[in-house]
């Protein structure tokens, strides 16, 4: 498919949506502000995710606007991209822009215009709009645009305008139509996924006692850019020994030793999509006894989600299915007291294993690590709490991500003490089950220390 197809295509449901809830209506959806790192430096420019999935495009200081009008049986839809004007000057600088004139050719815009005439020419589009499409109360700034808009239409009331009246949340709209992937995305997620899984591949080789961790981080990030991906998709855990057990620890300066293990929690961002993977290994190559015995726990516990991660299930029974594995095993090896207890029925229900696993199993994954879409089915019957939650579609991508983290403490036998492990990979939801895009790298215990050995 064209590629502006896709997104015209996009623009196109989120329309449907506007008139089937409003009749029509004027939504309003911009790209992210560049940010300052220090002075006149500034972060790496990443797009605003809503705003890349409906129009592809990439440069800052943009807003998309559609205008859906709607007669009560059918609707027309105009789209106006806002852009930062040529300016040869800046472009010697910092680059090529599109601009105005070349967008609607190549981003299938109905219109385009220069961004500095956004504000002139929005309060003439909200004119005889009931409904507006807007992210609400997202800052300072955009509230300020916002009153600004709708000032200079009110002014204009006594001419026979008539300014909106209703106020939507545009994300709610938009994070639903992100929770379902399609072919495009998937394909994407695929790649982003494949380069994650040979940089963990890589880093796993590589890896030897004496190393410090931003070492095996600079390894991670070769495999990343060497591959074409744009960026990492969060900054990355590398964790060794005691830090395994800290659940978002970045890549230190510790160095990694013989007899522990080490963490790795690392995904490329590649064209707009996150992958998130992550695998525990053992500094010298060979687990522990001790070590194994939560790894193989841990591992066995993945793939009770996995086997349960299919369509018509729900979002919570893979999470369910691993805590129950997990626990068991925490009971096996003592970690949990039986006696104490009672039953692993007990033990779930008192939460009694949070003290070792005290994360969720999955998360939504898509063009945002923690991608957008809600947990719960849409339930208007009932309140906030009593909504079940989301059932499972082919479509959907989710991580599958069980850990045990065992910090030093009385109530823990010495020889798990400092031994984090968390196995993560990424599923895609098809008809029958799940598919799993993240295993290029291995993931039994015997395949990674084969691996570690052969290098
Ligand atoms: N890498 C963050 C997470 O796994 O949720
Ligand atoms: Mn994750
Ligand atoms: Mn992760």
């Amino acid at each position: 498919m064209n590629k502006n197809t896709i997104y015209q295509n996009r623009r196109d449901v989120l329309a449907k949506k506007i008139f089937t809830k409003t009749g029509g209506g004027i939504a309003v959806i911009s790209t992210a502000p560049e940010v300052s790192r220090n002075r006149d430096s500034q972060f790496p420019y990443r797009h605003d995710s809503d705003f890349y999935y409906l129009t592809g495009f990439e440069e800052p200081g943009a807003t998309l606007v559609i205008q859906v009008v709607g007669n009560g049986k059918s609707y027309q839809l105009q789209s106006h991209l806002f852009c930062r004007p040529k300016d040869p000057e800046r472009e010697l600088w910092d680059g090529i822009r599109l601009g105005p004139e070349a967008a609607p050719e190549t981003l299938g815009v109905d219109f385009a215009h220069s961004n500095r005439d956004l504000d002139q020419k929005l309060s003439a589009l909200l004119a005889e709009q009931d409904a507006i499409y807007i992210r609400l109360a997202e800052s300072a700034e955009a509230d300020r645009r916002l009153r600004h808009w709708m000032k200079q239409v009110r002014s204009q009331v006594r001419s026979g305008i008539n300014p909106p009246s209703e106020f939507h949340d545009v994300e709610a709209c938009i994070h639903e139509m992100r929770l379902l992937k399609d072919a495009h995305e998937i394909g994407i997620m695929r790649r982003a996924a494949a380069i994650s899984a040979r940089a963990h591949i890589r880093a796993l080789q590589l890896c030897k006692p004496g190393l410090l961790e931003y070492q095996l981080e600079a390894e991670l990030l070769h495999e990343f850019r060497n591959s074409g991906a744009q960026s990492v998709a969060y900054n990355s855990i590398v964790a060794s020994g005691a830090n395994s057990c800290i659940l978002h620890y970045r890549a230190g300066s510790n160095e990694l030793r013989s007899g522990e293990l080490c963490l790795i929690d690392a995904g490329c961002e590649l064209d707009g999509y996150a992958s998130d993977i992550t695998r525990t290994f053992p500094v010298n190559g060979r687990f522990t006894s001790p070590q194994r015995a939560l790894y193989d726990i841990t591992l066995a516990a993945q793939e009770a989600a996995i086997e349960i991660t299919k369509p018509g299930n729900t979002f919570m029974q893979p999470h369910e299915a691993a805590l129950r594995v997990l626990t068991q095993g925490l009971l096996d090896e003592k970690l949990l007291s039986l006696s104490d207890l009672g039953s692993l029925d007990n033990a779930i229900e008192t939460g009694a294993y949070r003290r070792f696993y005290m994360h969720r199993t999955s998360h939504w994954l898509g063009m945002d690590v923690h991608d957008v879409g809600s947990y719960h089915e849409s339930n208007e019957d009932s309140n906030n709490t009593d909504k079940p939650w989301c059932i499972l579609k082919s479509g959907m991508v989710i991580t599958i991500e069980p850990g045990l983290y065992i910090r030093p403490g009385d109530d823990a036998n010495e020889q798990f003490w400092n031994i984090g492990i968390r196995i993560e990979d990424d599923a895609v939801l098809n008809d029958s089950g799940c598919e799993l895009i993240s295993r290029g790298v291995p993931v039994k215990a015997d395949e990674i220390e084969a691996l570690m050995k052969n290098t």
